[in-house]
């Protein structure tokens, strides 16, 4: 919630290198060298800043993971790491805060805690940190470790990193640097503390020798779905990302993660839930679908088809015509899920091609599509906003930056409308802009753990 009683909506720009589409490199208004073009992404950014968003979220993986040897230069897959990209960002925005995606399980907590620190010192308090577990083979091998560690392994880890992380960015107190040259007193070190942590995945004494961030904790940021990823994130994410296709499914996550952040003794307002959403916004509904028609003409069938190749569970369909029936598939490998199931049922309902079903399955990608005007779109982000199914919106532009330009353009002033949301930023970091409190140092209480002599 930000400014005053009345409850507004937070946005979030997903900022996928030239957009969400998997053929927006190829769009006419998209510079298709932009994935390491610092300038378009300060034009991505201002549109959002013009637009009074809260975040600006760089996702990242540690290995171009893709491996399908039909897609494979078929798209961008060199781009930036995102803590170098928005450390350089922060010197061109004032007010949006900046997400960027760290793993876990290929990180020490020392070094996230420092850099994200780093980042919320460069940039005024704008720091936030998605923090994932890594799930792919292809990262594992770039780090000595093959095959990727179980999920619960990673989880478990992970919840530990976290915490070593938020105890580190306590090693200072808040008023510990006085820098007081009359004196000679730098800083006072009954203000400095070490963590002295041990515990099962690592060994840490500290103290961080950056002082505490600007917002005391950068954001914490989480997209678990499973049910250890739902466990941490209720525990400690203070934005998250979901992937929901219906009110309905939306609002029983919506319920379910707050109740557990309830339960874990938090705020359920200290935690907003963001679901994804890729808006194709015309100024008629007509224009909307020529806008999304054209995005969709720009895949190539090689794509296209190895995307339903994979949702088939890795069947060969490289000997049908594209504009032929889906053949029978022999129980489609040897993992038949109800999605391939679903997938047949509705190929044999519909009378669809093949090159008809991977136009469908290429563009969900487990979040929303939605196709219209600027009302229909508000009408939807509202009708999630006000029936417990959101807090806001992590907004995926098609392409970029133009998919943006359009949202900002049409749809931000008709939410402001509405009423549900801002009409200009209110407050310096972050947390303030978003309402989200400002944790306090974990030695803010009487007791003192002093540095032994000598340090
Ligand atoms: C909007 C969104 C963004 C995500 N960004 C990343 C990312 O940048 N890197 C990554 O490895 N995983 C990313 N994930 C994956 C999640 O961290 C998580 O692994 C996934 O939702 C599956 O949940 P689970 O880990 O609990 O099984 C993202 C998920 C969502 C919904």
């Amino acid at each position: 919630m930000s400014g005053g009683a009345r409850r507004e909506m937070n946005l979030g720009v997903f900022v996928e290198t030239t957009g969400r589409h998997l053929a927006s490199w190829r769009h006419q208004q998209v510079n298709p060298l932009a994935p390491l073009d610092f300038g378009h992404y300060r034009r991505v950014m201002e549109i959002a800043e013009r637009g009074l968003f809260d975040l600006f979220f760089l996702a990242d993986g540690l290995a171009i993971r893709d491996r399908s040897a039909e897609r494979l230069g078929r798209g961008p897959k060199a781009h930036f790491e995102p803590l170098t990209l928005l450390s350089a960002l922060s010197m061109a925005s004032r007010h949006i805060g900046l997400i960027a995606t760290a793993s876990t399980t290929f990180n020490q907590p020392f070094h996230i805690a420092r850099k994200f620190a780093s980042l919320d010192f460069l940039s005024g308090g704008r720091a936030g940190w998605n923090i994932v577990t890594s799930s792919s083979d292809a990262e594992a091998e770039n780090f000595g470790a093959d095959p990727i560690p179980a999920a619960r392994e990673r989880y478990r880890r992970a919840a530990e990193f976290v915490e070593v992380v938020r105890g580190l960015w306590d090693s200072w107190d808040d008023d510990a640097i006085v820098a007081d040259p009359a004196s000679g007193v730098y800083f006072r070190p009954d203000g400095l503390h070490a963590l002295n942590h041990r515990g099962e995945f690592f060994a840490v004494r500290g103290p961080l020798n950056i002082a505490r961030p600007p917002q005391g904790h950068p954001l914490l940021v989480q997209a678990g779905s499973s049910v250890a990823g739902m466990a941490l994130g209720a525990s400690v994410g203070e934005v998250i990302y979901t992937a929901q296709t219906t009110l309905a499914d939306a609002r029983s996550f919506y319920r379910q993660l707050k109740e557990q952040a309830q339960a874990a003794g938090r705020s359920p307002d200290a935690m907003r839930i963001l679901p994804g959403l890729f808006p194709v916004v015309g100024r008629t509904r007509d224009e909307a679908r020529e806008k999304f028609d054209y995005l969709q003409s720009l895949i190539h069938p090689d794509v296209g088809l190895a995307q339903l190749e994979h949702h088939l569970g890795g069947v060969d369909l490289s000997g049908y015509p594209l504009d032929g029936p889906l053949p029978e598939l022999p129980q489609a490998g040897d993992n038949p899920t109800s999605r391939i199931a679903l997938l047949q049922h509705v190929a044999r309902r519909d009378n669809l091609t093949i090159r008809d079903l991977y136009l469908q399955v290429a563009i969900a990608r487990g979040h929303p599509v939605l196709i219209g005007t600027a009302t229909d779109i508000a009408d939807m982000m509202t009708a999630w906003f006000q029936e417990g199914g959101a807090d806001g919106f992590n907004i995926m532009p098609g392409w970029l930056p133009g998919g943006l330009a359009d949202f900002v353009d049409l749809v931000v002033p008709e939410l402001q409308r509405r009423g549900v949301f801002r009409r200009r930023y209110q407050g310096a970091t972050t947390r303030d802009i978003m309402g989200l409190a400002r944790p306090a140092g974990r030695y803010a209480a009487p007791v003192n753990h002093r540095l032994t002599a000598g340090e």
